[in-house]
């Protein structure tokens, strides 16, 4: 089974927790980087960066992080190189990214997307394969390379 890491602020709190509790069921080892209570006015960096660098690391297969919008936790995750995160609510781009781009993190507004959907969207992402067509790996050979860019500046 897919060892799978999550994160989230007070805004993603309570989906997270319910979609711990979803995976442990299914059978998924789960990491949680937090957070571990549901503190009012906590910041989305805090939880969903160690997440994004266990998944650059490799310590972790995929990730899914969570605040109110979804917003947020998807511009900190992508910070972190190595890490293609995105800001999903529709069951075609939760397979489709992960398909052609690679997604290895996937972001959920827990103010936007009910409980159920979003445990249909999480299985549909963890089942999806990269399909690794040569113009996949070109575009993210260019993507790649932008985060080497950066790192030179
Ligand atoms: C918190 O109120 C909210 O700003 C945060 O959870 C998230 O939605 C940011 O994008």
């Amino acid at each position: 089974m897919m060892h799978i890491g999550i994160a989230a602020d007070h805004g993603g709190f309570e989906l997270k927790r319910q979609l711990i509790e979803a995976l442990e069921t299914a059978g998924y080892e789960v990491t949680d980087f937090g957070a571990h209570d549901r503190v009012a006015g906590d910041d989305y960096p805090d939880w969903v960066v160690p997440l994004a660098r266990a998944v650059a690391r490799g310590e972790i297969v995929r990730g899914l992080a969570i605040c109110g919008s979804g917003v947020g936790a998807c511009v900190a995750a992508n910070k972190v190189a190595g890490v293609r995160a995105a800001l999903i609510t529709d069951g075609f781009s939760a397979h489709q990214g992960v398909e052609d781009d690679d997604m290895n993190v996937m972001c959920l507004g827990g103010r936007v997307t009910g409980q159920a959907l979003a445990w249909d969207l999480v299985r549909t992402f963890l089942s999806a394969r990269f399909k690794g067509d040569e113009r996949f790996r070109r575009r993210l050979a260019k993507v790649a390379a932008l985060e080497r860019e950066k790192r030179s500046e």
